[in-house]
């Protein structure tokens, strides 16, 4: 490197994704059953591509268009809005569709922070909003859930501060598959408001709830309007991750900010990608439930997978995502297990590590990318392979 070139930038204390790390390993030791990756096994409806290539013969499709998203986009967004998550958008709120729920949460930290503000993250929490926080120059205040990974409500009140801009939730959650409590959303919800903060509450697993565990969007509870963002995505319902569609609903007093931000990193989605997803809502929710039920059965037996480990790990309770994250009671550095199991045993799973779970040794498993079978096979490699390498 030139000596003129400055050596640190923002992105030095920004962490390493971890998909790429495991992924490199993977790809050195083949045969690997991967439960690392969370994505679905399964790709878009089949309407989507005619759509598309109806798209194609547009010239508007080929050309910017709103930053907020295409009109008829929007429509669908807020149609589904009223009808499956109770938020009425025309009461003090803006939809915006994104590259993805990820952009939809730079955004979100962009629009409502300023340098050295904080953002609370209950653990465990999913890397990429940590990584947003760090490079908006902010700092990710990191607050313990419970024994289930339930909100600590009275933690997060103590956490903050006079610099808290934002509370973040996620539910169903990644990494660890709880369905977070409504008492709980409600009880955050409502001390944003009290203290004049954001609840940034992150829903892309909003259809993959189980047994008796629903899922609530904090946005529809009474006065959220003026508080909450509220974040969706197509890329797991729809299988859908690689057209990179996602959208928030915002205050209509982030307007301005949140469209400077989608200005300058994007200025509007692909249209093609669009037009593709307002296809896959008018199929709806319906499209992902069979799948959703298959998910079901492959926790079930993930679980009694898992359990086999005894008095090796704790299996806490999963009923939503396609997460569980599971705690081995070792002493030995997460990734180096991890690292062990793939080279070992040919199985990855992702150290907890990477979701801010540093008091213990955490794994996250993920079953919603393969086949059952296949996701058989791999837990029982990485319940052999834990009973070996921690004898
Ligand atoms: C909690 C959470 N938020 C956001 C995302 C990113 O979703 P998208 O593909 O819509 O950017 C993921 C993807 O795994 C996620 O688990």
């Amino acid at each position: 490197m030139p000596e003129t070139i400055r050596a640190f930038t923002r992105m030095d204390q920004v962490q390493a994704p971890i998909i790429p790390i495991i992924g490199r390993m993977i790809r050195q030791t083949p045969g690997t059953i991967s439960l690392g990756q969370g994505v679905v096994h399964y790709g878009p409806p089949p309407q989507v591509a005619d759509a598309v290539r109806a798209a194609l013969s547009r010239v508007s499709t080929h050309e910017y268009n709103d930053g907020a998203g295409i009109p008829a986009l929007v429509q669908r967004i807020a149609k589904k809005l009223a009808a499956e998550n109770q938020i009425d958008v025309s009461r003090g709120s803006r939809v915006m569709v994104t590259a993805g729920a990820n952009m939809a949460f730079m955004h979100a930290v962009m629009a409502t922070t300023a340098p050295g503000d904080e953002v609370i993250l209950p653990t465990p929490f999913y890397f990429n909003h940590e990584m947003a926080i760090d490079m908006a120059g902010c700092r990710a205040v990191r607050v313990p859930t419970d024994d289930n990974y339930q909100l600590r409500v009275d933690a997060i009140a103590n956490a903050v501060t006079s610099r808290t801009r934002a509370i973040v939730t996620i539910s169903p959650n990644n990494p660890s598959g709880a369905v977070l409590s409504e008492s709980s959303l409600r009880a955050v919800n409502a001390l944003c408001r009290d203290r004049g903060l954001y609840h940034i509450a992150d829903e892309p697993y909003e259809y993959f709830t189980y047994g008796a565990a629903r899922h609530v969007s904090p946005g529809s509870f009474a006065d959220a309007a003026g508080h909450t963002i509220s974040m969706y995505s197509l890329s797991k319902a729809y299988g859908f991750a690689g057209w990179r569609i996602g959208y928030a609903v915002y205050p209509e007093h982030l307007e301005s900010a949140m469209l400077k931000s989608q200005d300058t990193i994007l200025i509007c989605p692909t249209i093609a990608a669009q037009e593709a997803a307002a296809a896959a809502l008018d199929v709806g929710r319906a499209y992902c439930e069979p799948f959703v039920r298959d998910l079901d059965s492959i926790r079930h037996s993930v679980v009694s997978e898992l359990q086999k480990l005894g008095s090796r790990a704790t299996v806490p309770t999963s009923d939503g995502a396609f997460y569980i994250l599971l705690r081995v009671h070792s002493d030995m550095a997460p990734l180096a297990l991890a690292e062990r199991l793939i080279r070992e045993h040919k199985v990855a799973v992702i150290p907890g590590t990477a979701f801010g779970m540093t008091d213990g040794c955490y794994f996250r498993v993920a079953y919603g990318a393969l086949q059952k079978e296949t996701v058989v096979q791999g837990v029982g490699r990485l319940v052999e392979g834990l009973q070996a390498i921690l004898t």
